[in-house]
């Protein structure tokens, strides 16, 4: 079987039977990476750069491990130390890029839609790793793939996408994903950090009450707060975001039923998740950033045209 799609530029454009195979894909290529030597030939003739043009430690390395993993020659590109910052266009940087015979371009930018104007401008697959406020499809295809690592399904799974929705491009990627998977999503936090028309728009519940939103749930995506998104402030101050929407290790015992804590990363420690909540028994985030190198393969070899 193969993608429908060229690019990953969203879970928006891909359908569930391409999800479904990324996912069934991304299993072959998490037992490949138990095994004692973790490589495959699969890519040994794909060229991909890496073109983060804003900070990432797991996305970054993460593409970085997969690529190496797949065999592919890598090359990484970081915006700071490079001739962007003299004030090279984008599409000047990448077409330079491509001159040396570069097959497939991952990339990161703070600006919404950056990924979607270079793949309508240069032939190469394009790998959305992060696109401002937008999307960021592998890391919601990460999420889907542990969950269902977790639980044994998604259909029909109760999922609360917790904190800063607004500028979040995970909590955009998950409600695509989830939605389209036969999930029932719950979306909670501050009104000033939920869009207005969210439920109408995106078919998703919401709600105010962190309370409401845990008694119900299989599932709680928190989220950081995006302060380096936000113009003015949204919120009083992080401790009182704490008060009213931290997770607490003494919330989640009370409830008496299981439920499983996951975040993107970075964590903002005592604001959006405890410390003994996020490394404690309900929180599967590392297993999170672990499963992020399988699914990133499978993502890579699919999209390199590999059928599954
Ligand atoms: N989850 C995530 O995108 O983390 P990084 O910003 O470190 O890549």
């Amino acid at each position: 079987m193969k993608l429908s799609t060229k690019h990953l530029l969203g879970i928006k454009d891909l359908t569930k039977e391409d999800i479904q195979l990324i996912l069934s894909t991304a299993e072959q290529f998490k037992e490949v990476l138990q095994r004692p030597v973790k490589k495959v030939p699969s890519l040994r003739d794909v060229t991909i750069v890496n073109l983060f043009y804003e900070n990432s430690t797991r996305t970054r390395m993460s593409f970085e491990l997969a690529e190496r993993r797949l065999s592919a020659d890598v090359l990484n590109f970081t915006a700071s130390s490079s001739s962007a910052a003299k004030g090279e266009t984008l599409l000047d940087t990448v077409n330079n890029i491509l001159s040396m015979k570069v097959d497939m371009v991952v990339m990161r930018h703070s600006a919404s839609g950056a990924p979607h104007f270079l793949a309508k401008h240069i032939p190469a697959a394009i790998v959305n790793a992060g696109d401002g406020i937008n999307e960021h499809p592998t890391q919601a295809l990460l999420d889907a793939f542990s969950m269902r690592e977790k639980l044994g399904k998604l259909e029909g799974l109760k999922v609360a996408i917790i904190g800063d929705i607004m500028h979040s491009r995970v909590a955009l990627s998950n409600m695509y994903l989830l939605r389209k998977m036969g999930a029932e999503i719950l979306v909670v936090g501050p009104p000033t950090l939920i869009p207005k028309y969210i439920s109408e728009a995106l078919g998703v519940r919401v709600t105010y009450n962190l309370q409401e939103a845990l008694k119900w749930c299989d599932v709680a995506n928190v989220l950081r707060i995006q302060l380096e998104r936000q113009n003015q402030p949204l919120f009083s101050s992080l401790r009182e975001y704490n008060l009213a929407y931290g997770i607490k290790r003494k919330m989640l015992e009370n409830l008496g039923k299981e439920i499983v804590i996951m975040h993107p990363g970075p964590i903002n420690r005592g604001v959006e998740l405890d410390s003994d909540v996020a490394d404690g028994p309900y929180s599967i985030i590392l297993n999170q950033v672990e499963n992020g190198v399988a699914v990133r393969m499978a993502a890579l070899y699919l999209l390199a045209g590999r059928e599954s």
